[in-house]
């Protein structure tokens, strides 16, 4: 059934394109003709699931994709999607990647349209600068963030887009962020790493079941966007790789986030919102964020970060089932004055950390201002935080609570926590300024600041029964088929 759509969109590639495709389409049409008539083999044949299935489909190869680790794919990639552009308002279309090594630039998706990867692709991040666009800085941060002005357009980049699916049988994107760290570290970049897949303004959205590694910095950059599903995401890099933060959902709404894998340099997931005054003017929170069953290793970083750049505020994150093993902290508020923006409604349970210097971190004063330009005026609101049903084992300290003089973080709730220390603890296990709020059945004893209700009056910190929007988006059973000679 949809080899015939596949030959349909061959046809149709001959009114868009000049000689040269027309002939490479005209013979792949009668390859697939002599097929038909003919007993074919099936090669490719698969099931996924996903948001919306697809009425068309193509493979890279063709477009003169060539999966051998060396030649790039640029080209191939940018004309496959212009080509597969034309059925947005027709059933949408699916990119396959077959197995291989495909070296490539940066390249924009289109709406309606599915990338898929099989098991043993790999998409190789191109060495060559050249393959790399500027585009603008983020408006809500207002200059990049290893640079002023522009930065790198993300490896796989889309922006006003809608119904977009990326995913495949764990297939890989390989950033070979390597030259770019060294770049990093020698302050030899004029403008921003790209990420591996950044969507910008755009609406429904899966990442799913793919393997990401060695990202020149962040992995996964949802921002101004909204329905957004990221599943079965096993991310890696060398924990002293800089900025290769997990999944990033900046200026998002109703997201969620579950069953990842992630081993990287900086936090595993990061909740963002835009950086001072830019961010402040811009105005988008990340709001109903859902974050469920991930494993995190991070040791110089958080399992959730939640800032630093929180200026258009962060509201209502609901995270549970989470593992933890040798990182630095669990979740930690990062915010500083000049920030404005909010965190609030934040609900963590059920999470479980081995090897942490702190299990707990509130940061009031991050610093790390885009210029001189923030207010020192724009103080943040730190309050209705959450944690409850916790146990932690090997911990150097139980949490380093540091909120902003004259606006201390508030309602603060911690219940049903156990941590047990590391051989050579810290001496004080709970340091707390500026912050205030209570706790219940929690050892080790938290500071006077997070007054303990006692055991006759045991409580437990809020978690909100109801569902968020994204939790109801289901997947449907989607299928491919592929016939080659
Ligand atoms: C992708 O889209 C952006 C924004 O429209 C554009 O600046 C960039 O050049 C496009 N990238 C490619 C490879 O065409
Ligand atoms: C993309 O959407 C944003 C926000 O709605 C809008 O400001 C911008 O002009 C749009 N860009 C394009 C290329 O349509
Ligand atoms: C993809 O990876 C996940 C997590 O490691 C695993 O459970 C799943 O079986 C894998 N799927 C395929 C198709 O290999
Ligand atoms: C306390 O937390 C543990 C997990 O750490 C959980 O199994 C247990 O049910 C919780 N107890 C209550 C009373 O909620």
């Amino acid at each position: 059934m949809h080899i015939k759509e596949s030959s349909l969109t061959i046809f149709e590639v001959q009114k868009m394109v000049g000689i040269l495709f027309g002939l490479i389409f005209l013979v792949g049409m009668m390859n697939i003709r002599e097929v038909e008539g003919r007993k074919s083999r099936v090669i490719d044949n698969f099931e996924y699931s996903a948001i919306n299935c697809r009425s068309h489909s193509a493979s890279i190869t063709d477009f003169g994709g060539v999966g051998d680790g060396s030649t790039s794919n640029t080209k191939a990639f940018i004309t496959a999607v212009d080509h597969l552009r034309q059925f947005e308002s027709d059933g949408g279309a699916l990119l396959f990647v077959p197995a291989g090594k495909w070296l490539t630039g940066s390249f924009n998706v289109t709406s309606h349209f599915t990338l898929y990867l099989h098991k043993d692709a790999v998409l190789l991040a191109s060495q060559d600068m050249n393959e790399w666009p500027l585009i603008d800085p983020l408006p809500s941060y207002g200059r990049g963030r290893d640079a002023p002005g522009g930065r790198y357009a993300s490896l796989i980049f889309g922006t006003n887009v809608t119904d977009v699916i990326i995913t495949g049988e764990n297939g890989t994107i390989d950033g070979q962020g390597e030259m770019w760290w060294q770049k990093f570290h020698h302050k030899q970049l004029k403008h921003t790493r790209p990420y591996l897949i950044e969507l910008m303004y755009s609406d429904s959205i899966q990442i799913s079941h793919l393997t990401l590694i060695n990202s020149p910095s962040w992995n996964v950059h949802p921002t101004y966007s909204s329905n957004i599903l990221i599943q079965g995401i096993t991310i890696s890099a060398p924990v002293n790789s800089p900025n290769t933060d997990g999944i990033n959902p900046d200026s998002c709404t109703n997201t969620r986030i579950e069953d990842c894998y992630i081993v990287s340099g900086d936090d595993c997931v990061a909740v963002k919102s835009g950086w001072d005054e830019y961010g402040i003017s811009y105005g988008m929170p990340t709001q109903q964020l859902v974050i469920r069953r991930l494993t995190c290793i991070s040791p110089t970083s958080a399992v959730i970060a939640l800032g630093s750049e929180m200026s258009g505020g962060i509201q209502d994150v609901r995270a549970e089932d989470i593992l933890a093993i040798n990182s630095e902290s669990g979740v930690r508020i990062k915010t500083g004055v000049g920030r404005g923006g909010f965190v609030k409604d934040i609900y963590v349970k059920g999470f479980t950390m081995h090897t942490m210097k702190w299990a707990f971190w509130m940061t009031g004063n991050y610093g790390s201002h885009p210029d001189d330009k923030y207010d020192p005026k724009a103080i943040p609101t730190i309050q209705n935080i959450n944690y409850r049903d916790m146990v932690a084992d090997d911990v150097k300290m139980a949490a380093r609570l540091e909120g902003i003089s004259g606006d201390p973080f508030t309602e603060i709730c911690i219940s049903n926590v156990t941590i047990s220390l590391a051989a050579k603890p810290k001496k004080v296990q709970w340091a707390c300024t500026d912050v205030a709020g209570i706790s219940s059945d929690v050892t080790p004893k938290p500071c006077d600041s997070l007054a303990d209700q006692g055991p006759d009056h045991k409580i437990q910190c809020q978690f909100p029964e109801d569902r968020l929007p994204i939790d109801d988006v289901e997947l449907q059973t989607c299928s491919y088929k592929r016939r080659y000679l």
